[in-house]
């Protein structure tokens, strides 16, 4: 039984800010970019539509029932087989991977913050500054990773409510009005029809395999699923809150920025007639360089648009350390300065590692294969591990869980058509679904087209 409990808006405030991280500003639209716009956004709309929400409200339900740690919460809420259901719960160690490069981005973010008062003048520049700093400037780097490391762990240890919910209470309004704000701004530039059009003209043709895979990826990653952030957070959930409907709010608003992130960043890269594909540096190289064009007022843009960057990146970065640490107490008793430290501890060493596998003089040794050990950690977590995290829990709460139970709590809330509609998808359309993308991730089909 947790003692500290959110308040109904600040569970939504934490929620909300798990969802909306780098995957909204950094990711989707570089991603977007990769893929050729529109039709990749179309999946990426059906996929949370259909089976985002679907196992949101499944994440959520395991937390809210459970009321503990998610190895804890699948171990009492397994009817029978507890000892080989609790290890579902493991996924919570994923979260710690995520966060080890997580952490290194945030710190790029820090020091871009700084780099909005004198920003490159052409893309060229741009481009050779931002590889100069991967590369070779481990020390900057380092001092901002463990920047990062010392906030997130100072803002864990106080625990849900003086910690989490207070951090989500002021820093999603502020980001969310930062967003707002540019998008509002970049409806005058020209380049925002073209954006509409970008995002928004279906071109199936540009859609293949590996498109849907990465769409479908991406869509855990947004909203959380798949590592028990969302149900470590649902297991401190104030009792009667409707499930369904805050797991609406929490996509919609995700899902929302998402979209005004994207058009906003697009409309400002095509007014000066950037490439839209420039990969994982876009809002690093692209958006300086055009800022710069705006004389002082591009300052401000640059300097506002990395705060909520780095905004976005510290709620959700909480809440994938979280699992971890709400694991370490209950389990093994520790208390929560030591369970943070020891988990904190973990995903900053590694952490270390993703970032200097970027840099020139230790990438080689830390290379293995196609990808350095930055983007491994990146492709098995999204790829891989957060999808395997959705079949579990579509399993666990489509056939395991008492259905009545279920049914119960969910049926009310949701009326009985789509409670059914969400059992179905629960118990066909998502795990079929998702096995496709893991068993394609290992090799062992290959979809492609
Ligand atoms: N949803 C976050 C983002 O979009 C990342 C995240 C993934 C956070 C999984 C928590 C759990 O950036």
């Amino acid at each position: 039984m947790r003692i500290a409990k959110f308040t109904r808006l600040g569970f939504i405030l934490a929620a909300s800010g798990s969802a909306v991280g780098l995957g909204n500003i950094w990711k989707f639209p570089y991603i977007t970019g990769e893929y050729g716009g529109g039709a990749f956004v179309f999946v990426y709309l059906i996929t949370i539509a259909f089976i985002g929400i679907t196992i949101l409200i499944a994440e959520m339900l395991i937390g809210y029932l459970g009321e503990a740690n998610s190895v804890t919460s699948f171990e009492k809420l397994a009817p029978k087989n507890k000892k080989v259901w609790k290890y579902a719960g493991f996924m919570a160690f994923t979260g710690l991977m995520i966060l080890t490069f997580y952490s290194v981005v945030i710190g790029w973010i820090f020091n871009y913050i700084f780099k909005s008062f004198s920003l490159p003048s052409n893309i060229e520049m741009a481009e050779s500054e931002f590889n100069i700093f991967l590369s070779t400037d481990i020390t900057t780097q380092l001092a901002f990773h463990t920047i990062v490391f010392l906030i997130i762990i100072s803002i864990v240890v106080k625990g849900i409510k003086a910690g989490i919910e207070k951090l989500n209470l002021y820093l999603m309004p502020i980001l969310t009005f930062i967003l707002i704000g540019i998008f509002l701004y970049s409806l005058n530039l020209d380049g925002f029809s073209k954006s509409l059009e970008f995002m928004f003209n279906f071109n199936f043709e540009k859609l293949n395999s590996q498109a849907i895979l990465v769409a479908v990826g991406h869509a855990f990653f947004t909203i959380s699923l798949g590592m028990a952030a969302i149900m470590t957070y649902s297991a401190s959930i104030a009792k009667h809150t409707n499930i369904f409907r805050t797991s609406l709010v929490i996509v919609l608003v995700d899902t929302l920025i998402a979209l005004i992130a994207g058009l906003a960043l697009f409309a400002f890269l095509f007014e000066f007639g950037s490439e839209p594909s420039k990969g994982p540096g876009l809002v690093f190289i692209s958006l300086p360089a055009i800022f710069s064009e705006f004389g002082i007022f591009g300052n401000i843009l640059a300097l506002s648009f990395f705060i909520s960057l780095a905004f976005a990146g510290l709620t959700s970065a909480v809440s994938l350390l979280e699992p971890s640490v709400q694991y370490f107490i209950d389990r093994f008793k520790h208390s929560r300065l030591k369970a943070t430290l020891l988990s904190g501890g973990i995903f900053y060493i590694i952490g270390i590692i993703a970032l200097l596998a970027n840099t020139k003089n230790f990438g080689g040794n830390l290379t293995f294969g196609s990808k350095n050990f930055f983007d491994w950690i990146d492709f098995i977590t999204t790829a891989f591990l957060l999808p395997l995290g959705g079949i579990l829990m579509a399993i666990f709460v489509g056939y395991i869980i008492q259905k009545d139970r279920v049914k119960s709590l969910l049926e009310p809330q949701m009326g009985s058509l789509i409670f059914n509609i969400w059992l179905f998808s629960l118990r066909y359309i998502v795990p079929i679904a998702l096995s496709f993308v893991v068993l394609n991730e290992l090799g062992v089909i290959s979809l492609n087209f």
